[in-house]
């Protein structure tokens, strides 16, 4: 009997996919109960497509190009473009409530560095959970999958060729499974979870990179992750997320002051794109004059019924956002690299496949346009399936028995949190990464080859081997941008093969 397909990851992209590899058999790992710990449902703006009539997927594409810094793939973000108003169509039919006008057309937010408003918005603030919620009901329904709810991916089954057999599965009580499978699908989201401060949950430490890379996959662009310039900075782990439409409805950012100072950063203000606004809040946090998010003109009484979530987060943690500024802060909030695929998921590892956040088409480049992670998801999701769905597989004999890698102990987690934040985070320099780097061979050689320490020494080795200012990647110390825009892509071993700078400065230690 052929194999199933086997998805590790229950975002918008794990579901998706799952959904349109009908008739062929699935079986669905979620490490939590289905729609707990995924990005998807912490998504406030919404999905970004081409639904107004003065709208055109030409124009969505363009944008996307445009805030990618001369990195998108073209054809990915044309494909997206075009593919976007019939995938809200899709998820609508499915019943995710997207919000209509009066007279029936889209609700439509504007957001940074789009040239109109065209995010498909859920509730005010309420896309991820709306949109999950739908996927969550239709996948519950669906006969050809299997959900195996608790079951946590921890790592990939070599095939007898070197591709991927399937998937390494610890059940709820921590027991080892090795499931054979057709067709091995990467869906487990984000690595923003290695930083300190992130909007993601920080269970999502880039697991997938790691576990691909140890098959051979090649790791494209890791050094771009965006920050989002206005986390709520209250102190909490992971940092509630006001969103960009708070700024789309005319929300300004001050210092402690009362100063609006992107007026004096980019023409756009606080509509430039995202990595030059968190930059921005940065540099004020940096000299202590501090950072805050003003809707209180903007959204003022309305706040409770336009924005349930970022209110309640607000409320929760003392601050009233109809009445007062809301301290903000940089968080790490989307990782533009991961594992290089083509436009159809295919890593180039036999029976592997990878989509959303933890692969890399190359269709954001070096700094995401906003709200497009749900439709890449969605766009490149199905895409995978199709695909998938439609070859022919030999089930692929597992090789030897291919062990767990150990956790991270916690006090080393914070420790490697810490330093990610510091060393590569908003701005970064060479010193620091060799800093970095340093570390992560340091615990490396204690704890093992851990997961999450693959994917740091991703991040860490793209940034330092980028030579350059680009995009979410801002070298303090190459503050220019090359005159050819390259993509980074390494193996684990080239990736290893970058060494710090020169001999590591003393202060980090676990
Ligand atoms: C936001 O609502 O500001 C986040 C949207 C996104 O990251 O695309």
């Amino acid at each position: 009997m052929t194999a199933p397909i086997v998805i590790a990851g229950a975002g918008i992209a794990g579901l998706w996919t799952a959904l349109h590899a009908a008739p062929r058999r699935v079986v669905l790992l979620t490490g939590w109960a289905l729609g707990e710990n995924a990005s998807t449902a912490w998504a406030q703006g919404g999905v970004a497509a081409a639904l107004s009539g003065d709208d055109s997927p030409a124009l969505h594409a363009a944008d996307t190009i445009c805030a990618g810094a001369g990195l998108v793939n073209e054809d990915a973000a044309r494909l997206l473009a075009e593919a976007g108003p019939a995938e809200i169509e899709a998820l609508h039919a499915l019943g995710a409530p997207f919000e209509r006008e009066a007279d029936g057309r889209w609700a439509l937010s504007r957001e940074a560095a789009h040239s109109r408003a065209r995010v498909a918005r859920v509730k005010g603030d309420q896309a991820g959970a709306g949109i999950l919620a739908a996927l969550i009901g239709a996948v519950r329904a669906a006969p050809h999958v299997e959900i195996r709810e608790g079951w946590r991916a921890a790592g990939l089954l070599q095939g007898e060729d070197g591709g991927c057999a399937g998937v390494i599965a610890l059940d709820p009580e921590g027991r080892r499974h090795d499931l054979p499978a057709s067709a091995t699908v990467l869906a487990t989201g984000s690595l923003c979870g290695l930083y300190a401060v992130t909007t993601t949950p920080w269970t999502s430490q880039g697991q997938a990179l790691a576990w691909a890379a140890r098959l051979g996959a090649v790791i494209e662009d890791a050094e771009f992750v965006q920050f989002h310039p206005t986390a709520i900075d209250t102190g909490q782990d992971p940092a509630p997320l006001a969103t960009e439409a708070l700024r789309g409805e005319g929300a300004i950012l001050i210092d402690r002051t009362g100063r609006r100072f992107m007026r004096g950063v980019h023409p756009d203000a606080e509509l430039a794109p995202r990595d030059v606004v968190a930059r921005a809040v940065h540099r004020q946090i940096k000299a202590g004059r501090g950072a805050y998010l003003d809707a209180r003109a903007a959204v003022g009484e309305a706040f409770p019924e336009r924005f349930p979530a970022v209110f309640a987060a607000c409320m929760a943690a003392g601050i009233d956002p109809r009445r007062q500024p809301i301290p903000v802060a940089p968080a790490a909030h989307y990782h533009m690299g991961g594992i290089a695929t083509d436009l159809d998921g295919f890593t180039g590892i036999a029976g592997l496949y990878a989509v959303g956040e933890c692969a890399s088409t190359g269709l954001h480049g070096a700094n995401r346009l906003a709200s497009n992670s749900l439709l890449d998801g969605l766009v490149f999701g199905r895409r995978a399936a199709e695909t998938i769905k439609s070859a022919s597989f030999a089930n692929i004999s597992p090789a030897n028995q291919t062990g767990v890698a150990p956790a991270l102990p916690g006090g080393a987690l914070r420790t490697l949190r810490g330093a990610m934040a510091a060393e590569v985070g908003v701005e970064r320099d060479g010193a620091g990464l060799s800093r970095l780097i340093a570390l992560i061979d340091d615990l490396e050689a204690r704890h093992g080859e851990a997961d999450a320490l693959i994917a740091a020494r991703f991040v860490a080795a793209g940034a330092l081997a980028r030579t350059e200012s680009r995009g979410g990647h801002f070298r303090s110390d190459l503050p220019r941008r090359g005159v050819q825009a390259l993509h980074t892509r390494m193996t684990l071993a080239e990736a290893r093969a970058i060494r710090p700078l020169a001999a590591p400065i003393a202060g980090l230690a676990e």
